[in-house]
Order: structure tokens, then sequence, then C-alpha cells
């Protein structure tokens, strides 16, 4: 192996020596990231300064292929023009920070609910790639849990209980759930539930996984109440703080996460104040046409 890999929870996730995603890298270093993406689900790359947006999406690119945003907000240009990013700052179009009354904040809230990224699309998201460009000097840690791992540790009857059970995720859902509006018929048209089974075999590692994520809003063929409470009830066991890893970020750091085998969620920091640019690229299972 031409990487060195330091584990940083007992669970899971990595730091990772010897890459930097901003040159060109091998095809065999590139399978030794997903050798240990496969193990450790959460991996972080240092870097002395971030890669550029055009270095961050060509690194991504060798990880699978790529979502691409095709939405455009009317009225405002994108800070960060590039169909593959998917800008998570607190910044505005022109590099400020969000004015308080700005509605995307209320959205952008609506990341520190644990979640797994594009849950509620048919095609889920396998990596996302989270670049740190400006970090605040106090928290927005970004906090995780290894999904593989909380399922090893379900009582036996829970595993027979869930085998088989398929959930409903809902972008909506989870808007709502952190403070934002009740979207309009026309809104919940764009973006329509998806339904994926709640155990699931991690094909990279071949280890069982649960797949849940504040997306999740409902057990097909369960009556609501019911299946909104399993869901929480798993979650609340999910995010137990022995299985949480909370990432300190190095500016400069990509994050490599697996949404397939982990939840994540923002925590955090003074964000009137000070600036927080992050950048995330998302590679899907499959291409879409
Ligand atoms: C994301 C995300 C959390 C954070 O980029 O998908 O949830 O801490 N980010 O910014
Ligand atoms: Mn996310």
């Amino acid at each position: 192996m031409s990487i060195e890999v330091e584990q940083l929870h007992p669970l899971y996730a990595a730091r990772i020596h010897g890459v930097d995603i901003r040159k060109s890298v091998s095809d065999s270093t590139i399978a030794d990231v997903q050798d240990a993406m496969a193990k450790y689900a959460v991996c972080a790359i240092g870097h002395d300064a971030p890669p550029t947006n055009e270095q961050h999406i060509a690194f991504s690119r060798s990880l699978g292929p790529m979502e691409r945003s095709t939405r455009k907000i009317a009225g405002t240009e994108a800070r960060v023009p590039y169909p593959e990013i998917v800008d998570q700052s607190n910044l505005d179009e022109v590099g400020e920070i969000y004015a308080d009354d700005d509605r995307r904040l209320a959205y952008k809230r609506a990341n520190r609910l644990w979640h797994t990224d594009m849950s509620f699309y048919d095609v889920r998201a396998t990596y996302s790639l989270l670049a740190a460009h400006a970090i605040p000097p106090a928290g927005a840690d970004t906090e995780f849990v290894d999904m593989r791992a909380v399922y090893d540790f379900l009582p036996e009857q829970r595993k027979a209980q869930i085998e088989g059970l398929v959930v409903e995720h809902s972008y909506w859902h989870s808007r709502v759930l952190g403070g934002g509006p009740e979207p309009t018929e026309e809104e919940r048209a764009t973006r329509p539930p998806a339904r994926h089974a709640m155990a699931h075999v991690h094909a990279l590692s071949q280890r069982k996984s649960l797949y849940l994520a504040s997306h999740a809003c409902g057990i097909v063929g369960w009556p609501s109440d019911k299946g909104r409470a399993l869901i929480e009830e798993l979650l609340a066991f999910a995010t137990q703080p022995r299985f949480v890893y909370a990432h300190k970020w190095r500016l400069g750091d990509v994050l490599i996460w697996d949404n397939l085998a982990t939840m994540h969620r923002a925590t955090e920091f003074d964000d009137r104040t000070f600036r927080r640019d992050m950048r995330r690229t998302t590679c899907r299972e499959r291409a879409l046409a």
C-alpha cells in the first residue's frame, strides 16, 4: 500500500496519509483509498491548502458517477458555479455571511439533523466528498455514525423484526423537521419520496448496515405512527455517543464518507460571525441518463 491509514475511532473512521487529491492520483492509489473507505467508511485526507473546484471534481470522478445539479434558484448567481459542487457554506453569492432572514439558512439548518445524503432519491448517493475552504475558530464539527457497527450491536430480535422492512424517505420531511416552511404541493411534486430497504448488505464491505436518515418518514405498509416510532427508536439507538465520531476540521481537509454505511450531521457554530466555506461533491450508485 502506498497510503498510510490512522484510525480515528475504535469502530471506524480514519485519516489517510500519503495522498494529495490536488494532483493526479494513480489507479492503484485510488484502489487503496476505496479499500480504506470500505473498511473505515469515513476517511479524511489533509492538505496544506484546499483543492480547487476543478481538482475536487476530478478526484471525485475517479470514485464513481457524479451528481450534477440541474436546479437554479431564480435570480441568484451561484457562489460556486459548478453543477457538481454543492455549496455547504454560510455564504451568499457574493461571499458575505447570509442575512438573518435568508430562506436558504433555514434549509441549511436541516443538515444539523442526522441524515445520509440523497436518501430521498431512488439512485442513492455513495460517497460524499466535503472540502474545507474556511473553518470557524470553534464548533462546526461534522458528526458521524457507522450504521454497520450499529447493526452489529442491535439486539437479535430487532434484527429479525426489521428484516424486509422498506422505508420511505422524503426530502420535505427533513426540511420541515429542521424548521423549514411547509412545502406547497407543487414543491412536493419536484421531489417525490423514494423507498429503500431499512437494512441492507453494504456491497463494498459485505457487512449488514442500517439505512436510515431524518428523511425517513415512514415504513411501507405500517400505520404512520408506528412506523415513525420505530424509526425514531432506531435513530436514538444509532446515535448513542459510543457510535459517534466527531470530525474536527483542519483547513484543507477533504473528508470522504460512504452514505450507504453511515449517517452524519452538521453541528452548531457562530454562523452570524464566522465564515464556514465547505464544498461537497457526491457520487451516486449509477449514472443518471
Ligand atoms: C453535507 C453535510 C455537514 C457539515 O455536506 O452533506 O451534511 O458539517 N455537511 O457541513
Ligand atoms: Mn449531508
